[in-house]
């Protein structure tokens, strides 16, 4: 019945909810289709953008708070899901946001809302590019999961701040999405958690990745966080943040401890030999650094060390 129901209005009458399209289906994209399958607002799917041909997939989701095994089945309908959308969360890697863009472009509905949630800083400006302003949203989550390709592991679920990207209102179908997720929270300083989340994977992301350990080991290295910390604080202070060395260092053990099991998604990239975000997490904090005359010389070394690795 969903494959013969192409349109917008054939899907309402299916299924009575709004429907949520993620697009892409790594461990993001994976745990958030669950937390919204769970609340039950939504009609979730989600696009596994590596899949060419239309399939149906069946996923499933182990929690280890409850130790429950959730199955469910989504669709992976890349045309008629863009186009039936009355909301899209783009939750691919930072450095495939600007092909992702150019390819749902053609499909999406003029005045279907789009979040983007990834790591890093930079894909930020390409979301311009998909549709008006007043309906472009992004998202900074510090909910941590990994996957085997459809089965995702929740690793520590923490807070997910939802903002405009400019001028967008925060309209109901929004309100619903952020209303899903544990933590959700709705604010209009989104680069300021955007900034944060930054500052955490700055720290998280590489150390892990060099050490190929899970995210509560780097919790015995406190100097490790030190050194990145205060050295990227002055920088994050010219993009607009004026959190305190101290506050941006907490932010960083409490992330390591509440998802301390997990492999970051660096680690992760590091080991299956992926691309990683290495340039829109260092790499860009680095470039910004440069223009303001700020040295950084741990950071520099650490993205030296993975460009070698
Ligand atoms: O990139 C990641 O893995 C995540 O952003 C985080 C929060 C560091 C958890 O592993």
């Amino acid at each position: 019945n969903i494959r013969k129901a192409n349109n917008r209005a054939d899907l309402k009458k299916l299924h009575g909810k709004p429907v949520a399209c993620i697009i892409g289906a790594g461990s993001i994209g994976q745990l958030t289709a669950e937390l919204l399958r769970r609340k039950g607002l939504f009609k979730t799917c989600f696009i596994d953008t590596r899949i060419k041909k239309e399939k149906r997939v069946t996923c499933s989701c182990e929690s280890i708070n409850s130790g429950t095994t959730y199955r469910c089945s989504k669709g992976v309908y890349p045309e008629s899901f863009v186009k039936a959308a009355d909301l899209i969360i783009i939750t691919v890697k930072a450095f495939s946001v600007a092909k992702i863009i150019r390819d749902i472009a053609p499909h999406l509905n003029r005045k279907t809302p789009v979040i983007l949630m990834v790591n890093g800083f930079g894909a930020q400006e390409e979301l311009k590019k998909l549709t008006h302003e007043n309906r472009l949203y992004l998202a900074s989550t510090s909910n941590g999961a990994t996957h085997k390709k459809y089965s995702v592991f929740e690793k520590g679920l923490g807070t997910t701040y939802v903002g405009p990207l400019k001028h967008a209102k925060e309209t109901e179908v929004i309100r619903y999405f952020v209303k899903s997720l544990p933590s959700g929270t709705y604010t209009d300083a989104i680069y300021d958690e955007l900034l944060r989340k930054l500052a955490v994977n700055a720290v998280i992301n590489p150390v892990t990745a060099i050490r190929n350990c899970v995210n509560a080991e780097i919790l015995r290295d406190p100097e490790i966080i030190k050194n990145i910390i205060t050295e990227i604080t002055p920088v994050l202070r010219k993009l607009g943040l004026n959190d305190s060395s101290e506050s941006l260092q907490r932010r960083v053990e409490t992330v390591a401890a509440n998802t301390g099991t997990n492999y970051s998604s660096m680690q992760q990239d590091y080991y299956y030999g992926r691309l990683s975000e290495i340039d829109y997490i260092l790499g860009i904090l680095i470039k910004k650094a440069k223009i303001y005359g700020i040295k950084t010389p741990c950071i520099d070394n650490l993205y030296q060390k993975l460009k070698n690795m």
